[in-house]
């Protein structure tokens, strides 16, 4: 099937809302793991004041765990919806996380060279980020400018279906019970991602070949390594 790309930023209340309040708790947990897994086989260790970025970041969830389980590393979720981050920090005011916070920032600023960010980061993370960007080659460009040398990536995202008929079976078969707003997003997600073989020539062409792109199960890859 090929790609439809769907809008990158996640600004309309009612999508956003509908984001923000469903669960994906179980998804999150997996980016989570999967991180704290990669840095002990891989030896690698966190010290003080080392910077994890969570790269389009939406409502935090993933950044909130994150600092949770590192609380002397200092954590900054990054989205370019202000929406997004209204909600993300509704979050952190319940939590009062003191290595935690977040930035509007356009990625393909970043990219482009249009923006700076003044921080460069030890781990990079996402999590169904990439699928959103028109020109995933921006995605990659602004990695590796907002990572330190030897930087740990970890990043997941949903894979495309094969059909537009594998794509309503795997939307029902996930989300049947699912608000309708939530189900559409699904469904326009699933047909802008990529496919495994697509991510491994973007690391190519952007020259992160050492991250390897792995399927993880039907509906996800992730994207590992060091560079
Ligand atoms: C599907 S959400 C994922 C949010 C979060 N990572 C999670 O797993 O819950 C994708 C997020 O990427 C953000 N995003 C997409 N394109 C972006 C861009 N060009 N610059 C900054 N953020 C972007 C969207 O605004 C949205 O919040």
């Amino acid at each position: 099937m090929k790609r439809i790309p769907e809008p990158e930023l996640m600004e309309s209340l009612s999508q956003v809302e509908a984001y923000s309040n469903a669960d994906f708790s179980k998804s999150d947990s997996f980016v989570v793991f999967g991180l704290q897994e990669y840095l002990k086989k891989s030896g690698k260790t966190l010290n003080k004041n080392d910077l994890i970025l969570d790269v389009g970041c939406g409502p935090g969830n993933i950044a909130s765990r994150i600092a949770e389980i590192w609380p002397f590393v200092k954590v900054v979720g990054i989205d370019g919806s202000n929406q997004m981050l209204i909600q993300a920090r509704k979050k952190l005011d319940n939590k009062f996380s003191k290595n935690l916070s977040y930035e509007l920032v356009e990625i393909n600023a970043i990219a482009t060279g249009k923006k700076k960010f003044p921080l460069k980061a030890e781990v990079l993370v996402s999590n169904s980020a990439l699928h959103h960007f028109h020109n995933p080659s921006n995605f990659w460009n602004a990695l590796k400018k907002l990572a330190k040398k030897e930087c740990v990536h970890f990043h997941r995202d949903l894979i495309r279906p094969p059909s537009l008929e594998k794509t309503f079976e795997i939307k029902e078969k996930y989300l049947s019970s699912s608000p309708n707003i939530l189900k559409r997003d699904f469904f326009a997600s699933l047909k802008a991602s990529f496919t495994v073989d697509e991510v491994h020539q973007q690391l190519v062409k952007a020259g992160l070949s050492k991250l390897k792109v792995y399927q993880v199960d039907e509906l996800y890859f992730e994207i590992i390594g060091c560079v």
